[in-house]
């Protein structure tokens, strides 16, 4: 943080909100409110003596409210900038001024007011980090009843030298050394019903941590930990876990039913262990809660303000969780530590550093290459309509529907998933490198002979089409009437494409894509759901059977999956007679005259 404050080429912006973020990669433009520190930053020698004088004790939020603080602070020792900051809404202002009087530089300033900072940016690092599960939803473990069970962060606090005991094991209720103390573990984390269904990566390797200082500081400690199962899979954190191990700490698999407070303020848990299959009672005179990890509140904000996605346990999902783990899908945006999902010390500096990474080469060049593959407008045909700009996942069009002006692409922040130019009922979307008359030209092709013994098969590049090669290289056999026409996304397979393959005589139309959720184009494939289903809504009026336009999901690693969809399609044709594909292409024919 230090070195942060101090590189002449960092711009830090402490106490600040983004409230605002346009443009796209390479020229973007955050707009920032600065709150107000009512202390002048500059001036500010951080000597303290306003914190004496000042007469408003508030709870300390760095030392999780075990400590206090007053209403002129430092949010924590380490803070940069150093300078002090008033809390306004805790501030007992003019009426009191003690702070006024006693600062010899003159830096408190009553008047300041929240300033707004515009800044161009290249590129955008989003690390809002993760806020602790809240243990007071768990009333059975008793947190908010019973003052002897702490948070792992409030024992993180309490074990520290500079935290309010000084480093001291202390029982809140009544200031005594334990001789004995329980950890809970997954408290919110692996479970359905409280906290989230996933596992918060650092819960394990922090109780055996914390329990390793413990008995550091008191080697006759009795350490008990209540587990699901010990997740020790990083460098050298099976060695930590046998070291604790060798140490007394016991681990007992299961997990508290009930814990109950005993006269003299110790704890009795109920546990079943699963080792032994039986109930038993664990008097100790501590217990710690081991919290597990949530997304940060502001996620949702942002995720709107940047055009990203959220994965369903709110953290931000990455563009590919292989090959592109540190970026976003929207272009020059990139995650770092626990925004992406939860994760520990190493493994945040690790992304943090791949983000930096990242960002800086694609700044470095001094321009940004655009992708080839991207939307054009056909101007004599835009008829202003938007429809356009609200598909668009990235925002990339903009178009002035009152003045009628035609439809404008940004081509630095298009992606190239052909959404627009499948949704435009105008023709007046031009996809480079997958346009109408070339994908028309492959159905062509494909249905030039025989046209009944074959199933066209719509393919996104990213998850169908490589689910296809998978298949192929795990030597699967599906059936050669199955022919593959390639986009990028399942979102350009327009409505066109599709009554184009049955006109020309198509038993089966598969359209298929990434899972949803997991399109390359963040949310494209939802626009391919609602297009098949009006489709095949139309081809009912028709008197088409709509079974024969399918829609499946397809990943790049589902190459059996793909093989046998492929091998249901073969059936399906199969069930589709010549009087019926005959019947299908009069029927569209008459429709379009
Ligand atoms: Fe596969 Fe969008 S990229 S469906």
């Amino acid at each position: 943080m230090t070195d942060v404050g101090r590189h002449p080429r960092i711009t830090l912006h402490a106490l600040s909100e983004v409230v605002e973020v346009n443009g796209t990669v390479g020229n973007f433009t955050a707009r920032i409110v600065k709150k107000a520190r009512y202390v002048r930053e500059k001036d500010c020698t951080s000597c303290g003596e306003c914190v004496k004088v000042c007469p408003v004790v508030y709870p300390d939020e760095f030392n999780v409210g075990l400590s206090s603080r007053k209403a002129v602070y430092k949010p924590f020792p380490q803070a940069v900038p150093a300078s002090y900051l008033i809390n306004m809404d805790e501030c007992l202002g003019r009426g009191c001024s003690k702070c006024l009087d006693v600062c010899d530089k003159k830096c408190i300033d009553f008047h300041m007011s929240d300033e707004e900072v515009h800044e161009q940016v290249g590129s955008i690092v989003v690390a809002t980090g993760f806020e602790p599960y809240d243990p007071r939803e768990m009333d059975e473990y008793g947190y908010t009843r019973f003052q002897n069970i702490i948070t792992s962060l409030e024992l993180e606090r309490l074990v520290n030298a500079g935290g309010p005991t000084k480093g001291e094991l202390v029982r809140p209720k009544d200031r005594k050394h334990p001789a004995s103390i329980g950890f809970i573990q997954c408290v919110g984390s692996r479970s359905k019903q409280k906290g989230g269904e996933y596992c918060s990566n650092i819960c394990c390797m922090n109780t055996i941590k914390s329990a390793l200082v413990l008995k550091e500081h008191n080697p006759d400690l009795t350490i008990k930990v209540f587990y699901i199962d010990i997740r020790a899979f990083g460098k050298g954190f099976e060695d930590l876990y046998n070291r604790s191990r060798k140490l007394g700490v016991q681990y007992l698999r299961g997990l508290p039913g009930t814990v109950e407070e005993l006269p003299d303020g110790s704890l009795r848990v109920a546990v079943e262990n699963m080792a032994t299959a039986k109930v038993e009672f664990h008097d100790l005179e501590m217990l710690v809660l081991a919290l597990g990890m949530q997304p940060a509140p502001g996620a949702r904000k942002l995720q709107e303000m940047l055009g990203l996605q959220l994965t369903p346990d709110g953290f931000f999902l990455e563009a590919h969780p292989k090959l592109q783990p540190v970026d976003a899908a929207t272009r020059g945006v990139f995650y770092a530590g626990c925004a992406e999902s939860p994760k520990d010390i190493k493994e945040s500096v690790t992304q943090g550093s791949a983000a930096a990474a990242r960002a800086v080469r694609l700044m470095h060049k001094g321009e940004i290459a655009t992708e080839p593959i991207t939307s054009e407008i056909l101007a004599q045909h835009c008829k202003s309509c938007g429809k356009c700009a609200e598909v668009c996942p990235y925002h990339a069009i903009s178009v002035d529907v009152k003045r009628k002006t035609p439809a404008v692409v940004n081509s630095a922040a298009c992606s190239g998933c052909g959404t627009c130019a499948a949704e435009c009922v105008f023709g007046a979307i031009s996809m480079n490198h997958f346009t109408d008359d070339q994908i028309n030209h492959q159905t062509d092709a494909l249905l030039a002979e025989n046209p009944w013994e074959k199933v066209v098969a719509f393919a996104c590049n990213w998850c169908s089409y490589a689910g296809a090669d998978y298949a192929g290289v795990s030597r699967l056999q599906y059936p050669p009437s199955v022919h593959l026409i390639r986009t990028m996304c399942s979102g350009r397979v327009d409505e066109k494409f599709i009554w184009h393959a049955f006109q020309k005589g198509a038993p089966v139309v598969l359209v298929s894509g990434c899972h949803i959720g997991d399109c390359h184009y963040i949310n494209a494939n939802h626009w391919t759901e609602k297009r098949v289903a009006k489709v095949r809504k139309k081809m009912e009026k028709l008197g088409i059977r709509p079974e024969r336009l399918q829609l499946e999901w397809i990943s790049a690693a589902e190459g059996i999956r793909f093989a046998k969809v492929m091998t249901a399609m073969e059936a399906l044709r199969q069930t589709v007679t010549a009087a019926e594909i005959a019947e299908t292409v009069s029927a569209i024919e008459s429709r379009q005259q």
